[in-house]
């Protein structure tokens, strides 16, 4: 990562003509981009607003030209340091007004070193690791020219359905900001630092909401909803210092989030104050048309504009009717100016207009670094939770005399990758098969049975039944492909698809130990494989370095310490299930259930107990949020409060201890939920207010601190944002269904 000095005396003889001066103090900067924009043209004003993706112009030299001209601000998925060098020399060099370009891409989790998809990072509950990925992905970015990255996503959700659900990190508003917070520090790093490059807080705002979790569907959003979980995030990116939003492609309440004055305007500048840019998605600006909240282009633009779009990605209605509107007088120049302030404002702060060019060898050094790829090991590691672990099937002795490696999943370089990885590469990935066989050598028995998830042939079936046969264990890896999650990769069904239970079924007729590695983009719906296995590795798709890290938890060199970041559903009719729902009036315990089946033939009953809960699934998710198993057992005793009165403007701590009553040295991932019982509108029957990863030895124990402040319990009520004195219970437990519970009244 090192500029060549002769690069760096070039670029500061260039730099020396630049044609703004960059202040340090905001001050000094903010009368700089006064300046520069008191000296531009409308047009060229415009031409900032403008983000064109590679392919827009009909060849290089109208590329060029519209960067000479000032007609562009922004490109994205430009590829190639040193055609991002030649752009970029362009724009500070051979247009009017040396301002320098953003190069925007989609580096989600990893550059060429793929992490984790982010449902799997979020599962690792560790900020720090995360931050540490996050920070990774930039280096290898910017080492090929990159300046912003479309990332965090910090959209949530509550639907497995939805194919995006791999890129959010899960269904909590209090998790979601950790890593929020954490994304945008790693993906930033030091603004002063050559590789810092802009994050993007997306999708502003409820996109996860999608009716059905169809993609690019409807939300509707109450308020209450809005401000206590999908802005929580957003506002944590903000806080943390994200120089640029993008605004989202759905309906929020009747507006399309990309002319939503509500929530870009009342919420994100004048509440939050927000200085950055707003970048529309794509094409997200004249879907407003189709949305049917826009009569044409010009209208998207006005209504994009004037809400808070400051740069339009990909489409043109900007470019082609701003000029008209602010000489009809729909849109004022100051309006128009204060976009490109913030547009300013972003490339400034990246220090862009003084940025020596990139070194073309800078990627050899930096793309898949082995420092790296450790780190895509760890990650991995830690984000593959352990649902199941009947009698200590896992860890496997690695002098297992044989073991059986069967599915596709176990040799998927691409598909272990993951959605959203623009240029992952499936050579660099390590697949379990690899790894298990480097250990194992000839006691590895290896066959797919099924070619694909989605293959409905069981002519593999009797290999791979064979090769169980010969084996002391089976490690059986299944899943989802990683074109069935992501971006518009949405499904209604949320099972294992093929036949890939059947063939489980089949091994279990063997007898053997059967270890099931799920990698999936989604928690699907597994009820029957988690009863049919021995042991369950969740692993989602796990990045790079799948292999290793498979093996490094299967074969007990750690032990998995991951936890759920979303509640699992038995079923796609079960959903929404979130851990923080409300009570109802009618709550149904367990004793209330009467299955189905159970129910007389020729019942005349009336009801089933009046209660709130389905007669097929019961009361219950599969799994419940922050759940996750380890190799050791960890007790929780002596919950204590420090005051059982907390007052206004003072806190109280919470502590319990945790023993590690178990014979293997890990993590905990130690939770502290929260219930306020009454309130000015209904409230969670929990949430999560803190977590705390520890390390305890076999025999000890560690005593982990809570501080809740009376600021910890605001929430929106529907007209303000209250703290309200009243009866709370807290638990500390090691899932959002387990824990130790006392009470405390705020006064
Ligand atoms: C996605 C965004 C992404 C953008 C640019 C859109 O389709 O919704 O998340 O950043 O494309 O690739």
């Amino acid at each position: 990562m090192k500029y060549f000095h002769s690069i760096l005396l070039l670029s500061l003889l260039i730099f020396s003509g630049c044609k703004i001066k960059t202040g340090k103090d905001t001050d000094s900067s903010e009368q700089n981009i006064q300046e520069l924009i008191s000296k531009m043209t409308l047009a060229e004003k415009i031409g900032q607003m403008y983000q064109a993706f590679d392919g827009f112009y009909p060849n290089d030299e109208a590329l060029k030209n519209a960067v000479r001209e000032g007609k562009v601000g922004s490109f994205l998925n430009v590829q190639g340091a040193d055609r991002i060098n030649e752009l970029q020399r362009i724009a500070l060099e051979e247009s009017k007004h040396g301002i320098p370009l953003l190069f925007g891409r989609d580096v989600i989790h990893g550059y060429r070193t793929i992490f984790p998809i982010p449902l799997g990072m979020a599962s690792s509950w560790d900020t720090s690791l995360v931050e540490k990925a996050m920070r990774i992905s930039s280096v290898e970015a910017a080492s090929m020219g990159i300046n912003w990255t479309f990332a965090p996503m910090i959209d949530i959700t509550w639907d497995p359905r939805w194919g995006r659900i791999a890129e959010s990190c899960g269904e909590d508003p209090f998790l979601t900001s950790q890593f929020a917070t954490a994304m945008v520090k790693g993906i930033q790093g030091n603004l002063d630092d050559p590789t810092a490059v802009a994050a993007c807080a997306k999708h502003f705002v409820g996109y996860g909401m999608a009716e059905a979790g169809r993609d690019y569907n409807t939300t509707y959003i109450p308020e209450p909803l809005l401000r206590n979980v999908h802005l929580k995030p957003f506002k944590a990116a903000k806080a943390a210092g994200a120089l640029t939003f993008m605004s989202a492609f759905n309906d929020l309440n009747g507006v399309p989030t990309s002319g939503n004055e509500f929530t870009l305007k009342t919420i994100l500048r004048d509440e939050w104050n927000f200085k950055g840019m707003v970048v529309s998605d794509w094409a997200s600006v004249e879907e407003m048309i189709t949305h049917g909240y826009a009569a044409n282009r010009k209208d998207a633009a006005e209504k994009a504009v004037s809400a808070g779009v400051d740069m339009e990605m990909s489409t043109t209605s900007f470019i082609d009717y701003l000029k008209i509107l602010v000489e009809e007088g729909k849109i004022s120049e100051k309006l128009i100016n204060n976009r490109v302030a913030n547009i300013l404002r972003v490339k400034m702060s990246l220090g862009l207009f003084t940025k020596p060019f990139l070194d073309g060898k800078m990627a050899k050094d930096t793309i898949l670094a082995k420092s790296h790829l450790n780190l895509s090991r760890e990650l991995a590691r830690n984000s593959m939770v352990l649902l199941k672990n009947n009698n200590q099937t896992l860890p496997l002795s690695k002098d297992i005399r044989s073991l059986a490696v069967i599915g596709s999943f176990a040799d998927a370089p691409h598909d272990q990758m993951g959605t959203w990885v623009f240029d992952g590469n499936s050579d660099d990935s390590e697949t379990p098969r690899t790894t298990i066989n480097k250990i194992l050598g000839k006691r590895m028995n290896f066959a797919l049975g099924v070619e694909y998830s989605r293959d409905k042939s069981t002519v593999g079936f009797n290999k791979a039944i064979d090769a169980a046969r010969k084996s002391e264990a089976i490690v059986y890896f299944v899943g989802e492909e990683s074109i069935l999650s992501g971006e518009s990769n949405s499904r209604g069904i949320i099972d294992l698809p093929g036949v890939q239970k059947e063939l489980l079924i089949e091994l279990k007729k063997t007898g053997k130990r059967i270890i099931l590695v799920v990698m999936a983009g989604r928690p699907l719906a597994i009820a029957d494989e988690l009863e049919l296995a021995d042991a369950v590795l969740y692993a989602w798709h796990p990045g790079t370095m799948a292999g290793p890290a498979v093996a490094d938890l299967i074969f007990g060199d750690y032990s998995p310490t991951a936890k759920l970041p979303v509640t699992f559903v038995k079923g796609a009719g079960q959903i929404p299930f979130y851990y923080y729902r409300k009570n109802t009036g009618r709550p149904a315990a367990n004793s209330d259930f009467t299955y189905i089946d159970d129910i007389p033939r020729n019942s005349k009953q009336l009801s089933l107990g009046f209660k709130s809960m389905h007669i097929d699934y019961g009361i219950e998710p599969l799994l419940p949020f922050g759940y996750g198993l380890s190799y050791t057992k960890f007790q929780y005793t002596n919950l204590q409060l420090s005051d059982t009165i907390l007052n206004f403007n003072e806190s109280i701590i919470v502590s319990a201890n945790i023993s590690n009553v178990g014979n293997f040295e890990t993590d905990e991932i130690v939770q502290m939920y929260v219930r306020d019982k009454v309130g000015s509108i209904t409230r969670p029957i929990k949430e999560l207010k803190g977590f705390n990863k520890i390390h305890v030895k076999p025999g000890d124990n560690m005593k982990v601190d809570f501080e809740i402040k009376p600021a910890d319990l605001e929430f929106f009520n529907g007209k303000d944002y209250v703290i309200e004195p009243g009866n709370f219970e807290v638990w500390i437990g090691p899932n959002s269904a387990e824990g130790l519970k006392a009470k405390f009244v705020l006064k």
